[in-house]
């Protein structure tokens, strides 16, 4: 259970960060749901989570933005007291072969699924030492595992938050703060919604479809009641990356 846990998730409006609110809330935690820019879909999140009997707010915050994501975890902080479980969630695709990709498009990658969690992670952990509790979990990929054509940006980001999850799980394991990573292989959400369940893609699954959001989120609220679990990465991909 995560009863009296207060967990922030970015990129919490909709697929897998949607997935994982709903989850924890329905866990006992109380969600502090960070989105980029659609309130309204914020708000039905946090409409679904207030049904289990919990806390839940929405907090607009580009975490790309040092400063700004340094105001939003001050404001959590404020409104909750204090921040058990940060989900760094939020992430972006801007696809194209390498001969083709245009610098723009490298940066932006990097610097929302990469530097994103950097920024969350480096303004909780004052909070968390002085907890001596924390449990940050960083959703990757399998294309950080394995690399995908066509996503030489994405792979990158999504590479480094592991070795970003491990050498956090190094430096803050004896503060007691755990840090996981989950890589999902092919999930339903807005983000895959160009490709259907008949992609040659899929058929590569060993399990021969794709993933739901809720399947990814089981694997989150896991890491988040572990506490013996640190640098770990957890693929959801129906075995596609084994
Ligand atoms: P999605 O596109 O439905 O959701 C991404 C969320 O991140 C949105 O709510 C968006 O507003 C938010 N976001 C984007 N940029 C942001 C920023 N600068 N600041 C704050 N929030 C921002 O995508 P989905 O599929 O739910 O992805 C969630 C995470 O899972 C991403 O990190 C993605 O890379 C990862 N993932 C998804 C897979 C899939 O098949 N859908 C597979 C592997 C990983």
């Amino acid at each position: 259970m995560l009863k009296g846990k207060i967990a922030v998730i970015t990129g919490g409006s909709r697929g897998i960060g949607a997935a994982i609110a709903v989850k924890f809330a329905s866990l006992g935690a109380d969600i502090a749901l960070i989105y980029s820019g659609n309130s309204k879909a914020a708000e039905e999140v946090c409409q679904a989570a207030l049904g289990y009997g919990v806390r839940a707010e929405a907090f607009q915050c580009d975490v790309a933005d040092f400063e700004a994501s340094k105001a939003a975890v001050a404001e959590i902080k404020n409104r909750f007291g204090k921040i058990d479980v940060l989900v760094n969630n939020a992430g972006i695709t801007r696809d194209g072969l390498i001969a083709m990709m245009k610098e723009a498009d490298f940066d932006e990658v990097i610097s929302v699924n990469l530097k994103g969690a950097f920024n969350m992670i480096k303004h909780c952990t004052p909070l968390f030492i002085k907890a001596k509790y924390g449990r940050i979990i960083n959703i990757s990929s399998v294309s950080g595992l394995m690399g995908n054509a066509g996503q030489a940006n994405y792979s990158a980001s999504k590479a480094g938050l592991i070795g970003l999850t491990k050498a956090v799980a190094k430096e803050l394991a004896a503060r007691n703060v755990t840090c996981n990573a989950i890589a999902p292989g092919f999930i339903q959400t807005d983000m895959t919604k160009s490709f259907g369940e008949d992609n040659p893609l899929v058929a590569a699954i060993p399990l021969k479809r794709m993933g739901r959001p809720e399947e990814v989120a089981e694997a989150a609220a896991f890491l988040a009641m572990s506490d013996y679990i640190t640098g770990e990465v957890i693929r959801v991909d129906g075995g596609l990356a084994m």
